[in-house]
């Protein structure tokens, strides 16, 4: 946490207050992608961590996980697998559905994507209450791989008495402006 990067990483973000309703503070990743140093800084600090810890599989969640996500696992030699929203993958699939604020989503994965005991890392973008998070980790243990780590750049701060309950280890780069 004293990385001197992180500074700069966090002030990347732009915050769109209001965003996509009343009341939501958005992190915008977006600036952060225009910033190359900044982008740089924060596919480079991934890669460092997971360098080396035998790693196969880097597992993106859609949308913004996958700005993210294919950067890391070619710098760290692993392949990389979306998660995607209903629909999408034209393959066979299984999917996990998570509930949101109103109603529920749902998060897909290609079958033959990821071969049992891989080890896999979880990337995206920002997580919140983790309900997200934990539908890919459950996907990726229904076809047997190893979920060593879930990974974001931005982490809400975990509300007490609102756990995350991802059951997996959690690396997150810097909490919302
Ligand atoms: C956002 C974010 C995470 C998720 C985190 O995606 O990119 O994927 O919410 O929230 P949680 O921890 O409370 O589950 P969103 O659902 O807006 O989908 P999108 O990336 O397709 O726009």
């Amino acid at each position: 946490k004293g990385d001197p990067r992180l500074q700069a990483i966090s002030q990347a973000i732009r915050v769109v207050p209001h965003f996509p309703i009343h009341g939501i503070m958005f992190q915008d990743i977006t600036t952060l992608l225009l910033d190359h140093k900044a982008f740089k800084d924060t596919v480079d600090i991934f890669v460092d961590r997971y360098r080396d810890t035998h790693i196969s599989v880097v597992a993106g969640i859609e949308a913004r996980g996958f700005m993210f996500g294919p950067s890391i696992a070619l710098g760290i030699g692993a392949k990389f697998v979306p998660l995607r929203k209903p629909r999408k993958l034209p393959g066979e699939v299984i999917s996990e559905k998570y509930a949101l604020e109103y109603g529920t989503d749902c998060l897909e994965l290609h079958v033959g994507a990821v071969q049992p005991g891989e080890r896999a890392i979880i990337i995206d973008d920002l997580v919140a209450t983790g309900g997200t998070m934990s539908a890919g980790v459950k996907l990726l243990e229904r076809v047997g791989a190893e979920v060593v780590e879930c990974a974001c750049v931005i982490g809400v701060p975990d509300v007490k008495g609102q756990c995350r309950r991802i059951g997996k280890p959690l690396y997150v780069l810097v909490e919302p402006r």
